[in-house]
Parts: structure tokens; C-alpha cells; sequence
């Protein structure tokens, strides 16, 4: 608690100190990774009109954020939730890669991610997109649970009956999660320009997961679970999977021009209904490829080698990172190490073996040991 609060301060007097450097001022909020549990105490109504300039948990969001996030109670919760989330899941798809995903000490109008956001590579595709899903996944979740006022479950998912089975309980509302991220993340991206574009397809392309992986799950109802009556909703995945299919899009992204200003608007409209006014498309950079789709994800630069320190983007390098000595992939010392070579190290570590129950009722142990090789690149 008191961690929270001393973060929470620091972050009030950087944002105070700052304050004229609005620099993706829209993508603040993903610094609510590092601040802990918001206080709940937002979320009382009356509470409100006195917290929206004021409270600290709310000074990296824009003044659109906060109307947003004030109007409906509870979703500051969700949305802090959704950052860690966010932060997790992109350190876990790339424990394996030279990019790991770092996230930067908070200051001076730093971004979480540090920045590789300015670029237009694939990594900053991703970013967008995970932080993007990970909101709709959250409110939605929250809404659920009845964390937020604004939100309930979803009954309105009216699809025929089964067979052996009925629509019932509570659906996560994964449509409220996605326009209130709509709303709270695209906000960030203004202006015209490609760049701008690029990330609001990204954030899209994020949401668009989150719904289409939702699941049916079941109950059995009726004596001793006979299972007479089943009633199902409608679940959202976990975000590990969200996270996995990301993956393969980032895997699979395309590159993309800004193609001529069509008139031609029948692809929909990203650009929250911006009518009437000429736009930027898309277009794959190269022209045998299709034009992406709105679950790709999308990008217009090669992404730097990452193996050496680069300040432009604030990475730190591969130097020192932990690699496999027999694996041929990205996560192998030669890729890892960019081959600067590497370095083994043996430790040891004591485990728990041979352990023997005894009646009644404990567990021994030995202790045991074991020598293991650690391999960091030079
Ligand atoms: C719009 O798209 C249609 C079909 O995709 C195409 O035939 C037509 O030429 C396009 N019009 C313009 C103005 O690009
Ligand atoms: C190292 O890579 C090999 C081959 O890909 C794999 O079998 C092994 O589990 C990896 N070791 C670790 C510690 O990840």
C-alpha cells in the first residue's frame, strides 16, 4: 500500500513537472502497469467531480480519458488491470527474442515501452495491439463481475437454444469492453498522418481478437449433477490466448504503404467516423501481397536488429541476456548473441529429492545438489 502511494506521488510530480511535454500524453495510461491497485474510492460517485484533476491514479490520462473513465465508474480498476495484463502477456510472447518487450523507468514524459513506440515496426504494432485487447478483456471481464456501473453481464447474446441446453447466466460483455476501449485507447492517435493510422489499425486489430475468440461454457443443473438442465454463456478466452494469436499476427504482419486518398470507403472506418474527408488507406508495400485485413497487424518499418545498445529506441542490447546453447532458434546463443559469443557459467542449486510419504501423514525429503549451466551473451 504504501508502495503505491509513494509511486502514485512520484508519478503526480513527474506529470506536474512535465506537463508540457504531451507527447503521446494518450498512451500514458500504460504507465497504470506500475502503479498497483488503484483506490477503489474513485469508483464512489461522490467521489468523482472532487478526483478527475486531482487524483493522482488519474494524471496520465488525457482529459477525454478522464471524462471516460469518471462517467463510468469502476473502469479505472479494470483499465490499471489491463495494463499489467498488457505489460505480462508482451514479456511473455518474447522472453525468446532479442526484444523482450522492456519496460522503462517512468520519468520525464517517458513511455512504459520507451521509444520503440515512435517507430513504425513490427514490435510497435504489437504494443498497440496488446494494450488495446487487453482493455476490451478487462472491462469486458469487469462488467461481468459487476465492477463497473455502467455495465452488466451481456444477456442480449439471444441465439437459439440447443439441443440439450439453454442460454443462461451471465456473458461476459465483451461488445461494452470493446467500444469502451475504442473510446478510451483510440483517443491516444490524432491527426492524419500514417503513423497515427498504423496504430489505430493495430488497436482494432487487437479488439477484434478478444471477441472472436469467445467461447460458450456450460453448466449442469438437476439432482446430484444428472445434468438435466445445461445453461451456457458466452465467455471470454483467457489472454494468454489473446496473447498467442497476436503472436502469430506479429509473426505474420504486413507491411504497408499509405496508399492514395480513396473515395473508395467501403473497407469501414477506422478513424472514428472522420466522413466526408479524404483518407489514407493501407496498402500492402508489396503489391503482390492482399491488402491486410482488420485482425493483421500492420507495419511500415523494418525493426532495428536489436543486438547492440540503441538509444534511438532505448534498448539496452542483448548483452548479458540469458541463451540456449543447443537451440538453432531466435532464443539460441548464435541468434541471440548476435555472434559476440557467450559465456557459460555453472551454479548449483538444491532441490527437494528423494521424497518418501510416511503414514500418517508427512512428506520427507532429501536435499539434494545440482549443477546447471547458465550461457549469457557477451
Ligand atoms: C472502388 O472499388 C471498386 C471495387 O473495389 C472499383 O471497381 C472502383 O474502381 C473503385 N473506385 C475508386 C474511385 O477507387
Ligand atoms: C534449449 O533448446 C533445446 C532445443 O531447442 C530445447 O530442447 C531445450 O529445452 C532448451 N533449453 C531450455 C533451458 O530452454
Amino acid at each position: 500500500m504504501k508502495i503505491l502511494y509513494w509511486s502514485l506521488i512520484v508519478l503526480m510530480m513527474l506529470y506536474l513537472t512535465t506537463g508540457k511535454k504531451r507527447r503521446h500524453k494518450g498512451t500514458q495510461w500504460w504507465s497504470l502497469a506500475k502503479t498497483g491497485e488503484p483506490s477503489n474510492d474513485l469508483d464512489s460517485p461522490a467521489a468523482h467531480a472532487t478526483h478527475i484533476y486531482t487524483s493522482p491514479t488519474l494524471l496520465p490520462l488525457t482529459k477525454k480519458q478522464r471524462r471516460l473513465v469518471t462517467k463510468n465508474p469502476g473502469t479505472i480498476v479494470a483499465i490499471a488491470k489491463g495494463a499489467r495484463m498488457a505489460v505480462d502477456e508482451c514479456q511473455y510472447q518474447f522472453k525468446d527474442r532479442r526484444w523482450n518487450c522492456p519496460i522503462q523507468e517512468l520519468g520525464h514524459g517517458k513511455n512504459l515501452f520507451g521509444k520503440i513506440i515512435e517507430k513504425g515496426c513490427r514490435e510497435t504494432a504489437f504494443i498497440y495491439a496488446i494494450t488495446s485487447a487487453a482493455v476490451a478483456h478487462s472491462v469486458a471481464r469487469a462488467c461481468a463481475d459487476g465492477s463497473i456501473y455502467t455495465c452488466t453481464c451481456n444477456y442480449n447474446l439471444r441465439q437459439p437454444n440447443g439441443v440439450d441446453w439453454e442460454w443462461g447466466g451471465c456473458s461476459d460483455n465483451a461488445n461494452f469492453g470493446k467500444k469502451f476501449s475504442r473510446k478510451f485507447v483510440d483517443v491516444a492517435e490524432k491527426g492524419r498522418d500514417f503513423r497515427y493510422m498504423m496504430n489505430l489499425h493495430n488497436n482494432e486489430a487487437g479488439r477484434r481478437h478478444v471477441k472472436r475468440e469467445m467461447e460458450r461454457e456450460c453448466k449442469c443443473h438437476g439432482m446430484s449433477g444428472s445434468c438435466t438442465i445445461k445453461t451456457c454463456w458466452m465467455r471470454l478466452p483467457l489472454f494468454r490466448q489473446v496473447g498467442n494469436i497476436l503472436k502469430d499476427r506479429f509473426d505474420g504482419a504486413s507491411r504497408v504503404l499509405p496508399g492514395n486518398e480513396g473515395s473508395n470507403d467501403s473497407e469501414g472506418n477506422n478513424n472514428g467516423g472522420r466522413r466526408g474527408k479524404k483518407k489514407l488507406r493501407l496498402e500492402p508495400a508489396d503489391p503482390n501481397h492482399k491488402r491486410p485485413d482488420k485482425r493483421d497487424l500492420v507495419y511500415f518499418e523494418e525493426s532495428p536488429n536489436f543486438c547492440d545498445k540503441d538509444d534511438s529506441i532505448g534498448f539496452l542490447g542483448t548483452s548479458g541476456r540469458e541463451c540456449n546453447a543447443t537451440s538453432i532458434g531466435i532464443d539460441g546463443c548464435d541468434l541471440m548473441c548476435c555472434g559476440r559469443g557467450y559465456k557459460s557459467e555453472t551454479y548449483t542449486v538444491r532441490e527437494r529429492c528423494s521424497c518418501t510419504f510416511h503414514w500418517c501423514c508427512e512428506v520427507k525429503c532429501k536435499v539434494c545438489t545440482r549443477t546447471k549451466i547458465r550461457h549469457t551473451c557477451y
